[in-house]
């Protein structure tokens, strides 16, 4: 509570430096160098410390740090050539500093998904939020009411995308004597099977209704996830994202955002940024300003499996390309055989949930040199292990690090609480603080 308001009385970027940088390293954190325990992250980053040589241990996981500011720089200038407002999902990392960065790289908010998320951003000074969830829990709307009456700066957005919802929303701040009502956007599914969201138009217009019909809820748009359309492809996620456009302004031209200063559109994961980038072009001239959310997560880091084979920017080259960030290093500890090797990084220290890491690189344990992990391949992970299988061309002892791409930033950035940020030479520059 104490450092809540400590922080509250900082400005959102600073507060997040300054109390993740007063943090000790000790064993809380996987694969940090023994000899800097009790040491601040500040201190130990003002050593710039090789992730190589200094002490870390292994798996460690490493974000590169002239990748993650290209992606940062990379997606700000898509938004800006866009027309698009940038509200990236902070449940990708969880991380206070990034979405300082990303604040810092034109980020209008951050979108999260629950409200323990929301507590964390609150706490490091985010003064924009999206929830791209309903919010139906009375607890954590008895919360949201006391940070926005306590906060004028803060701006709350939750999906709404039910009656029933709505009544629980209503009724939770009622209960909790809500001064500023929460603003909400009706949230369309992304098809009949898709995950949450409405299904049908005229359900759409009924939440609207009950939500007009509340004094502490006030609607300010439409959105959903473009990401969630089943069997997609470009014609089918154009299509749903023109249909939610069509719902926004058939709201605006049935008075439903009237008064408003500025009304809200919302769509786009890191999968189709570039069909919501052409829908959104296409928005007519409504009775307030537009501001068109788009909630990208996943680019921060990037990957080498599953968006790197999603990411718009395979299709338009031409706008520049991500960089994925993430390399997990892991240590040979066997080699029982020609084929087999075992390295010490599992499901604890890789995201397994799409695909295998793939190995990169190999550290020599001898020599230091960095080569091509040819004949070298992972096969499968147990909870500590590494599988790896090898061909006769393979060069791997045991004592060598292998370097692993991995797909899934998600499911990367949940298994480390503090990632180093190094440079290609191996500086540890900086250290990511995670909250999951
Ligand atoms: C509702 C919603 N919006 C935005 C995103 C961000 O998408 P991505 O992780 O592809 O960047 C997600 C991701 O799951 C999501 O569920």
């Amino acid at each position: 509570m104490a450092a809540d308001n400590v922080v509250g009385k900082l400005v959102g970027k600073h507060a997040a430096r300054t109390q993740l940088a007063d943090e000790r390293v000790d064993f809380r954190f996987k694969g940090l160098p023994p000899d800097a325990e009790g040491l601040t992250v500040g201190e130990l980053a003002a050593e710039r410390r090789n992730l190589f040589t200094d002490g870390f241990t292994t798996p460690v996981l490493a974000l590169s740090a002239e990748r993650v500011e290209h992606n940062l720089a990379l997606m700000e200038t898509y938004s800006t050539r866009h027309g698009l407002a940038f509200a990236p999902h902070g449940k990708t990392s969880m991380a206070p500093e990034l979405f300082a960065r990303q604040e810092e790289h034109g980020a209008w908010g951050i979108t999260l998904a629950v409200p323990h998320q929301v507590r964390v951003a609150r706490a490091y000074g985010t003064r924009r939020i999206f929830l791209a969830n309903e919010l139906v829990d009375a607890a954590a709307l008895r919360w949201i009411a006391a940070e926005l009456d306590a906060d004028p700066d803060f701006r709350f957005i939750s999906y709404v995308d039910s009656v029933r919802g709505v009544e629980l929303m209503d009724a939770a701040l009622r209960a909790a004597g809500a001064s500023r009502p929460v603003e909400v956007v009706v949230e369309l599914g992304a098809g009949d099977a898709a995950r949450t969201g409405v299904r049908t138009e005229a359900e759409c217009a009924a939440i609207a209704d009950a939500v007009a019909a509340t004094t502490t809820l006030r609607l300010v748009g439409v959105a959903g996830y473009e990401g969630e359309v089943p069997d997609a492809d470009p014609e089918r996620v154009h299509a749903w994202l023109r249909r939610m456009v069509a719902i926004a302004v058939d709201f605006d031209k049935a008075g439903r955002f009237a008064g408003l200063d500025e009304i809200v559109v919302s769509a786009g994961g890191s999968a189709w940024f570039d069909a919501v980038a052409d829908v959104f072009a296409e928005i007519p001239d409504l009775s307030a300003p537009v501001l068109k959310l788009l909630r990208s997560g996943a680019y921060v880091s990037h990957d080498d499996g599953h968006y790197k084979h999603l990411t718009p920017f395979n299709r338009v080259p031409g706008e520049g390309a991500l960089q994925p960030a993430f390399r997990l290093w892991a240590q040979v500890v066997s080699r029982p055989n020609a084929e087999q090797a075992f390295v010490n990084a599992g499901k604890r220290d890789a995201a397994y949930d799409l695909h295998l890491p793939e190995a990169q690189v190999v550290r020599d344990a001898e020599s230091g040199e960095v080569r091509e992990s040819t004949g070298i391949e992972i096969t499968g992970l147990s909870d500590q292990h590494g599988w790896v299988r090898t061909t006769p061309e393979a060069d791997l002892e045991v004592g060598d690090w292998v370097g692993m791409g991995l797909s899934h930033p998600c499911t990367s950035f949940d298994k480390w609480q503090l990632i180093p940020l190094a440079e290609a030479d191996g500086t540890v520059v900086d250290y990511i603080r995670t909250y999951f």
